[in-house]
């Protein structure tokens, strides 16, 4: 006969109770991975879904076409675990069209004005995805490749490491840039992303992850309460590149220091909003020092969820989902309304290597890129 152990007794006990209290899943309340195929991308390559289930019931789905975070389970405040990101059901749906839903970003975030910069005297050309300017790595981004996938268990938790080699040339980039993404579900729900780079060549890099958040699993994301520690912010010309200034926040619907409801100013007569169409705009990070702080923290009062958003980086791309207008139909049904997500992008300034004042995104062979970005998640009162 199996003996259990007061230990495992409580563990099973845990996951019982917290399988009845109301989630649509039953929980485990061990680290564990799972994959099961996600069917074929364009060329007919197999897609596989892993599913990384930490310690305390948490958990995240990821694959390996684009990297995707395709959902992301952790608990409200009365233990209820939800999906806290957009997304599809299946991969079909990804491909066909998806504004970056959970996506891994490279090899530049954001916008390359004109799609043009020089780098030691020649000038690269790369695809104009987003108006007259270049957008997320271009017309087969980070986000459309298939990337190898290793999942292993870590000290802190389930992990899935992906990699990739981006060929000299790819999308326009010089230099072979060889990717390593390694995303581990902490067992105090956090989700850790550790991206690393190297290459071959002078080259830019700037890699991010394009979750769409919404805390309490439906609806508007305007009653969020949002705190962003930074004093600065890089405005934009109506195509949304940085005109260069780093603007102080005091006094503007920038000012995000003290916590404040994401709607509260996001319908005021501003110029920069208007550009925007809502928020959609790189914040200065306060004390870049290369280590990694906290750059944000959301709070949902219905469902109590809390994110905290930390990076080593020196911007933070926060989006409130602007060009969401009810035409996708997500998981679950959803249709995805304006403004029923923002997104969280620690990554350097848009448009850097155009902007000599701000942090450089070169990449010199012989050293290493990182970026690490943790999403942490609890509950507040
Ligand atoms: C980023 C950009 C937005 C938009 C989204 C994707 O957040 O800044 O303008 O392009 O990605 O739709």
């Amino acid at each position: 006969m199996n003996k259990i152990s007061p230990r495992n007794l409580i563990m099973t006990l845990t996951a019982l109770s917290i399988g009845l209290s109301g989630c649509s899943t039953s929980r485990r309340s061990t680290s564990a991975i799972s994959e099961r195929p996600f069917g074929t991308d364009s060329q007919g390559t197999p897609v596989t879904l892993y599913t990384l289930h930490n310690k305390s019931g948490a958990e995240v789905s990821i694959c390996n076409y684009g990297g995707l975070v395709t959902s992301l389970k952790v608990p409200d405040r009365n233990g209820n675990y939800g999906d806290v990101v957009l997304g599809f059901d299946n991969l079909a749906d990804y491909i066909k069209d998806s504004p970056y839903f959970g996506a891994l970003i490279g090899r530049y975030g954001n916008r390359i004005a004109k799609g043009k910069f020089t780098l030691d005297g020649t000038t690269y050309n790369l695809a104009t995805n987003n108006g007259p300017n270049a957008l997320h790595g271009g017309l087969k981004g980070f986000n459309k490749v298939i990337w190898k996938a290793r999942p292993f268990q870590s000290e802190s938790g389930p992990s899935l490491e992906l990699t990739y080699l981006s060929k000299d040339g790819e999308e326009g980039y010089p230099g072979n840039l060889s990717t390593k993404a390694v995303y581990t579900l902490t067992d105090d729900n956090a989700l850790k992303l550790e991206y690393t780079a190297t290459s071959d060549k002078d080259t830019v890099v700037n890699l991010t992850h394009h979750s769409y958040f919404n805390l309490a699993g439906k609806g508007t994301i305007l009653d969020h309460v949002l705190m962003i520690n930074a004093d600065k912010y890089t405005p934009v010309d109506s195509t949304l590149i940085p005109t260069g200034e780093l603007q102080p926040v005091d006094g503007t619907p920038f000012d995000f220091r003290t916590p404040t409801a994401i709607g509260a100013r996001i319908g005021q007569d501003n110029e920069q909003l208007k550009f925007g169409n809502g928020y959609d705009h790189n914040w200065v990070i306060n004390d870049n020092t290369g280590a990694i702080r906290l750059m944000a923290r959301v709070y949902e009062p219905t469902s109590g969820r809390v994110l905290e958003v930390l990076s080593s980086e020196p911007g933070l791309q926060f989006y409130t989902g602007n060009f969401l207008d009810g035409t996708l139909k997500g998981k679950g049904g959803w249709i995805y309304q304006f403004r029923n997500a923002f997104c969280m992008e620690p990554q350097h300034f848009p448009d850097s290597p155009n902007q000599p004042n701000f942090p450089s995104v070169v990449l010199k062979p012989g050293t290493v890129y990182h970026n690490t970005i943790i999403y942490r998640f609890s509950v507040g009162h």
